[in-house]
Order: C-alpha cells, then sequence, then structure tokens
C-alpha cells in the first residue's frame, strides 16, 4: 500500500459521527437503542424548505452555481444578519459553504499556518483541533471549570495568549456544554482582540437555540469595532434542522472571504444547488419553525436535566441553549462493571453505557473534558425517559472498586 501523508496519520474519525454510527448500526440490527448521542435535530426540514428544492429540480436549477454561493442566498444571509444582530454586510463579504464545518475548515486554511497558535476553549466542539491540526497551527486549549458554568476565568486567557497567537474560534451556545457565553466574557474577549490583534471565528451555529427568551448575541453585538477581525460562521443545520442538506456560510472581510472561496474554487466548488435554494427558503420562509423547535429543545432540556438530577453522583450544569448538556460522571469512575472491567474514563462508560444500558452517549474526552459524557435531548421525551431510567439502572450495577 503507498504510503500516507503525515497530516492523516493522527487524524482521528469525528468521535459524535462514529458513536451515531455504532448506535445506528445496533439499531439496525435489532437491538433496542436510545440514542442520546446525536448532534442533530430529530425534526424533519420543515415542508416549504422541501418543496423549494423540489421546485429547483423540477426548473433545471441543477448546474454549477458561483462559487461562493447565489447571489439571492448571500443577500438573505446579509439580511439575517442584520435582523439579528444589526451588522451590516454585503454579498462580497459573504461565502456559502457545505455546511458550517467547510466554512470553519476553509478559514483556518486562510488564516492559520505553521507556527500559529490558535486558542480553543474547552470544552469544544470536536471538529475544532483537527481543523486547526490540519492548517499546521496549534491549538491552545484553554478549559473552564464546571462551577462556572464551563465559562473559562478571562485571566486564564490572557495568559495563553503568545506572540503566536494568532487566534481564537467562539462557539456561543456552546457545544458540549450549552453554555451562552456571558456579555462580560465577550467584552473582556474583545477588550483581549482589540489589544492584541486577535481574529476572533464566531461559530454561530446554535445562536437560535437559546432558552432565556433573548435574541442571538456574537462578539460583535458587543464590539461593532472589531469587524476587521471577526469571521461570522453559520448555517441552516441546526436552525431549520437541515442537517443533510449541507449549507453554511462565513461573513466576514471581503479579503478573507475571497480567500475562502479561492479554497473553495479548488476544493468542492459551490455548495450545492438545490440546497442553496432550501436554505433560501429557509432564510425567507416563515420562522415560526424556529420557535417551535425551540420550544420542544427547551422543555426537553429541562426534562432531561431535572431526570438527571434523580441520578446520585452526577454533577450537573443547565443547559442555557443547543440540545447539548454535559454531565460530570466522575464520581462512577474507579467503579466495576458486573463482568469485572474497571470504568477508566468517559469512553469506558461510554462503552458501558451502550452496551450494558443500550444507551448511546458521547465520551467528554473527544469535547477536551474526560470527566463528563454529552447527553444530547434531540429526541423524544419518552426515549429521553426511558434513556436516564436505563442510565440510572446501569449505575447502580457498578461496584465500588474494593
Ligand atoms: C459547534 C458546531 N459548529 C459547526 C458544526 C457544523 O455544522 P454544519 O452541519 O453546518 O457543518 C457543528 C455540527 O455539529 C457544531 O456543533
Amino acid at each position: 500500500m503507498s504510503k500516507l501523508a503525515h497530516r492523516v496519520k493522527d487524524l482521528k474519525p469525528s468521535a459524535t459521527l462514529a458513536i451515531n454510527a455504532k448506535a445506528k448500526a445496533l439499531r439496525s440490527k435489532g437491538v433496542d437503542i436510545v440514542n442520546l448521542s446525536a448532534g442533530e435535530p430529530d425534526f424533519d426540514t420543515p415542508g416549504h424548505i422541501k418543496e423549494a428544492a423540489i421546485k429547483a429540480i423540477e426548473q433545471g436549477f441543477t448546474r454549477y452555481t458561483p462559487v461562493p454561493g447565489i447571489p439571492e442566498l448571500r443577500e438573505a444571509v446579509c439580511t439575517k444578519i442584520k435582523e439579528d444582530y444589526g451588522l451590516e454586510y454585503s454579498i462580497d463579504e459573504v461565502v456559502i459553504t457545505c455546511g458550517a464545518k467547510q466554512a470553519l475548515f476553509n478559514l483556518a486554511q486562510a488564516l492559520f499556518e505553521p507556527g500559529d497558535e490558535v486558542i480553543l476553549l474547552a470544552p469544544y466542539w470536536v471538529s475544532y483541533p483537527p481543523i486547526v491540526e490540519l492548517a499546521g497551527a496549534k491549538p491552545v486549549i484553554v478549559g473552564g471549570a464546571q462551577e462556572r458554568n464551563f465559562e473559562p476565568d478571562l485571566k486564564l486567557l490572557e495568559d495563553a495568549l503568545s506572540p503566536r497567537t494568532q487566534g481564537l474560534i467562539l462557539n456561543s451556545p456552546s457545544n458540549p456544554t450549552g453554555l451562552v457565553y456571558s456579555t462580560e466574557f465577550l467584552q473582556g474577549l474583545a477588550q483581549l482582540a482589540r489589544q492584541r490583534d486577535l481574529v476572533i471565528i464566531s461559530d454561530d451555529i446554535y445562536d437560535h437555540l437559546r432558552f432565556d427568551g433573548k435574541g442571538p448575541e456574537n462578539i460583535l453585538s458587543v464590539a461593532p469595532d472589531l469587524r476587521n477581525q471577526v469571521i461570522i460562521v453559520n448555517g441552516v443545520s441546526k436552525t431549520y434542522a437541515m442537517t443533510g442538506w449541507r449549507i453554511g456560510w462565513a461573513v466576514g472581510p471581503k479579503e478573507i472571504i475571497a480567500a475562502v472561496s479561492r479554497i473553495q474554487g479548488q476544493s468542492t466548488s459551490n455548495a450545492n444547488s438545490i440546497a442553496q435554494k432550501a436554505a433560501l427558503a429557509a432564510l425567507c420562509g416563515p420562522q415560526d419553525c424556529v420557535a417551535e423547535m425551540r420550544k420542544h429543545f427547551k422543555r426537553r432540556a429541562q426534562l432531561l436535566y431535572q431526570e438527571l438530577s434523580q441520578i446520585p453522583g452526577l454533577r450537573l450544569t443547565a443547559p442555557q441553549g443547543t440540545f447539548y448538556t454535559f454531565v460530570n460522571f466522575a464520581a462512577y469512575y474507579g467503579c466495576l462493571t458486573p463482568s469485572g472491567t474497571e470504568i477508566k474514563d468517559s469512553l469506558s462508560l461510554c462503552d458501558y453505557l451502550l452496551e450494558e444500558a443500550r444507551v448511546a452517549t458521547v465520551p467528554g474526552i473527544a469535547f477536551g473534558d474526560d470527566n463528563c459524557l454529552r447527553l444530547s435531548f434531540a429526541n423524544a421525551d419518552e426515549e429521553i425517559l426511558k434513556g436516564v431510567a436505563r442510565i440510572k439502572e446501569a449505575l447502580t450495577r457498578l461496584k465500588p472498586a474494593s
């Protein structure tokens, strides 16, 4: 076999996609799995969005589009950002990508290189470290304590900056913790970005899934003067239940967006033409579907929190947004399973819960915190109740190590 390039040798598959695939495979064999690992809404894409895609096919909208996306979708993204954040952008400051993930990947390729350091706030989304590393740069992790809802201390963040720090990736509301970063944190971060000339990638993919009734907020909401240093990443996957359609975008200074487009032009070309029309319908059509899904996620967040709080030893943080909660199970580490295997870490606990409780969860180590598991509430109430009951029962079967 021919040799593999260095850059892929240590590249791990996405832990979240891997667990989801394992759970789906067990299910297809007839095993009754409760899936609390999903990274996507369990709702179907709203009908008017699907109809727009069908119409696009029927009208023959099936050819290449401009690399940065169709102008009307880029325009709709500008309008949306104006409505949500009060920020003005023009269409040459927008590139449509194959999901927010590709926007992040292309931005890292455009902005970072060997020798650069990029700050990631832990717990972080699984794909940030490999995206930074594939650009040749080094992720520098700044962790947030659970007592502070996982929001890092600004002093720690400042201490982590070096002359090599190029930028930082911020995700609020956060996958995996459900944390909405406080306005004070955003202001403090803005101050550092100003002083140190940092690029901030603001991954706003869950911005419509916050539960406090407030509208979206990102670093530019508190520091509009940083417009030339901030790139907004977003997409339709989570807000409109459109994960499979693969439409996202990056919005920011013209030169950076043009660079992202050049990378895209030599890799994937334009995002899918039909999905772009569907995304246009999502952004321009009725928005009540978003409020409806958010209402369900908020109720389920409370249900899951309430049920988990009945299990002794767990440390919980109430999610403020997204469809995830990040739960500390470390009190069970060191225990033995009925077959005598030690629960050593988040991976061994996840395996135990999948095999013995038939509940799929995601190990916290994938997000940079081995004490926790990520539980998703993108699932029906009955499944959440069943899943937590199974976890509780499986934990009572563990024996404390003597
Ligand atoms: C924090 C975060 N950013 C980006 C993405 C990627 O979303 P998309 O489906 O638009 O590629 C995800 C998906 O799980 C995510 O959780």
